[in-house]
């Protein structure tokens, strides 16, 4: 089965940037939202991301739009019935995400793939509150879409081969990498970073260095583009937290527990750049001001 229409669900950061990949690819995508407010921002948020591809020379103007054209936006989830695969991208909470998934296992065809872009859920507790667990799978992509070209492919012990297969084909039409990682919490990228950047909020929180000498030294020791209290900012506060209360709750594992530092700019609202403070500050357009 060949995808054609996609479905997201979900316009906040993630949606919207998963969107804008499949509208560059050529796809025609639905995506929802449950205020029009969410729906401008997405489509903002795209709107400037393509303007920095275009001023970056990686896609022609008219290129630009016409992708922009691809996305349509709704608040009815019956809008998305005649899509051949759906990512889901909603708050990080498994009654949430079920709920989508039960109203869209009602309108879509029986044929549609269902997908989850959960960092830290699992997979087969979504698939099994369908009736659709053999063609329902994880599709899990970093942040910024645009510019991390991995997209984890995940499979629950319902996900059948043939879905698997499906997905592997789109994840390279989108010009993306696919890996194939079993349904374990944080599959293979968040369970190797979740433990890196708990590592680097206590080293912050014992006093071996600074914020800005933790950062500078993974970035020049190990060439990674952000260091990691620059990537926890970038990422959320709040984002980090909860998954690593997530991962603490499946594993019981000391090191996957959230560090106290981060529960408590957690509950101060030091969320990182979208609160214009974190391990840095920032200004209203998420510039770097310390
Ligand atoms: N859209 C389009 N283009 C973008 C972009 C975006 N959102 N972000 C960056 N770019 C492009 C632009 O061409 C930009 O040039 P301009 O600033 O002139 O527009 C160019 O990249 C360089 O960007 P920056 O100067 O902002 O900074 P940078 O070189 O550091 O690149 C970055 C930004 C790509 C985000 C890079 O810092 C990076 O790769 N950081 C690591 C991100 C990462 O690790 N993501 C994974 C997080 S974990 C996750 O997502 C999983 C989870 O489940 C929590």
């Amino acid at each position: 089965m060949g995808i054609e229409k996609v479905g997201v669900v979900g316009f906040g950061a993630m949606g919207s940037g998963i969107a804008q990949v499949c509208a560059v690819a050529g796809f025609h995508v639905r995506v929802r939202d449950v205020e029009q407010r969410f729906l401008d921002r997405g489509r903002d948020r795209i709107a400037e991301s393509l303007a920095r591809i275009v001023k970056a020379g990686r896609l022609t103007d008219e290129q630009a739009r016409a992708a922009l054209g691809r996305i349509h936006g709704t608040l009815a989830l019956a809008d998305l019935a005649d899509c051949d695969l759906v990512v889901e991208a909603v708050v990080e909470e498994i009654g949430a995400k079920n709920a989508v998934f039960a109203e869209l296992d009602e309108v879509c065809g029986p044929a549609a793939i269902f997908t989850s872009n959960t960092s830290s859920l699992t997979i087969v507790e979504m698939a099994t509150a369908t009736r659709r667990a053999d063609r329902f799978a994880g599709l899990h992509f970093f942040n910024p879409p645009m510019m991390m070209r991995l997209v984890e492919i995940v499979q629950a012990i319902t996900t059948s081969d043939a879905t698997i297969e499906v997905l592997r084909s789109f994840v390279s039409r989108l010009g993306h990498t696919g890996v194939v990682s079993r349904d374990t919490t944080g599959f293979i990228v968040n369970r190797l970073l979740q433990p890196y950047l708990n590592s680097a909020v206590r080293l912050l929180e014992q006093g071996v260095a600074t914020a800005e000498q933790i950062d500078a030294a993974m970035k020049l020791g190990l060439g990674h583009p952000m260091g990691p209290l620059e990537l926890i900012d970038y990422t959320g506060v709040d984002i980090i937290y909860h998954i690593g209360n997530i991962f603490f709750e499946e594993f019981r594992d000391p090191a996957l527990a959230p560090p106290s530092l981060l529960r408590r700019m957690y509950l101060a609202g030091r969320l990182g750049v979208k609160s214009g403070r974190g391990f840095y500050e920032y200004d209203v357009k998420g510039k770097r001001k310390t």
